[in-house]
């Protein structure tokens, strides 16, 4: 069976590389592993395939060539198998329409029989995390939708919208939330800062991910963590997690979904974190309860 598992984030919160990672972490462990980019720049599954590019589903679709395995997957680290959505509109734009059309097209052309993975990850781009292309997603049977984030207010309010969506708030279906994975994270302030954002939501995080300069160099050279420097700290908390989404996948029951804060909810929350950064910052905080 496949379990198609989705991560959202606003742009820029390290979802790709993130992914990326995940999959190579799983597909070492002997899993059959599929990553699927939904970005218009199609850049989703560079560090899998040394920083090539991958003919996308859209290029094809625009030029009416055949749309198969043999065609838009490409086979990276560990055989992952990698596909890129590319650019829907030809303008970067969010077309939910196309964007469901590209999805129909990939079911029906049985890539997801013939490759038969044990999961589908797909990159949501912060960008294309609008209510159409949540509709398109619902053609998949997903079984958990995560969300990416760092920490910082942007990333935590683009959080916010994304369970709106998610949980049906805004007249959408609601997508089983798996919890919050915080990246990029480089101290303790900021690990208590998105899981108090968490309980705030009433979901969990998941194992964070550290701030780490060895992501960017593994980067330059076309390269996950886990293909480049296996042994590393960095690896280890990349293949935590991705034991941790397998595991979270795997149980047939959520763990509560999370309820969004109202735009002055989630003002009063961030206002209390600047009083708390504040009294930080004049040596007010002396239990170390923040940091
Ligand atoms: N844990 C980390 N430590 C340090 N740098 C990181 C980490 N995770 C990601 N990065 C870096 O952050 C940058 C953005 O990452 P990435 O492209 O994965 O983000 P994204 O969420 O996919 O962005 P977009 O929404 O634009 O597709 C990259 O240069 C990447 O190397
Ligand atoms: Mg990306």
């Amino acid at each position: 069976m496949t379990d198609h598992i989705v991560l959202y984030g606003k742009g820029g919160v390290g979802k790709s590389t993130l992914i990326s990672n995940i999959c190579a972490a799983l597909a070492e462990a002997g899993f059959g592993i599929m990553q699927v980019g939904c970005d218009p720049r199609a850049d989703s599954c560079n560090t899998l395939s040394d920083g090539r590019p991958i003919p996308t589903v859209f290029d094809r679709l625009r030029k009416q060539q055949d749309i198969s395995t043999e065609t838009v997957v490409h086979r990276g680290f560990k055989g992952v198998s990698c596909m890129e959505l590319g650019d829907p509109s030809g303008v970067g734009l969010c077309a939910s329409e196309e964007i469901a059309r590209a999805f129909r097209v990939i079911e029906s052309a049985g890539i997801f029989e013939a490759i038969s993975p044990d999961f589908v990850f797909y990159d949501i781009s912060g960008e294309s995390s609008c209510a159409g292309f949540h509709t398109a997603i619902r053609l998949l049977d997903v079984r958990r939708v995560f969300v990416v984030t760092s920490a910082d207010f942007m990333s935590l309010r683009a959080a916010n919208g994304i369970f709106s969506l998610l949980t049906g708030s805004v007249g959408i279906p609601a997508l089983p939330v798996g919890g919050l994975i915080p990246n990029g994270i480089g101290s303790s302030f900021e690990e208590s800062f998105i899981q108090d954002f968490a309980h705030h939501t009433g979901t969990h995080t998941l194992t964070h991910i550290p701030c780490s300069l060895m992501v960017r160099q593994c980067e330059l050279y076309g390269k996950t963590v886990i293909e480049a420097a296996p042994l590393s700290n960095q690896s280890y908390f990349y293949r935590r997690l991705a034991n941790q989404i397998v595991d979270e996948s795997r149980t047939s029951t959520v763990n509560g979904q999370p309820h969004p804060l109202t735009p002055d909810q989630l003002g009063t929350w961030a206002r209390g974190w600047g009083d708390q950064l504040h009294a930080l910052e004049h040596g007010l905080v002396t239990d170390g309860a923040a940091i």
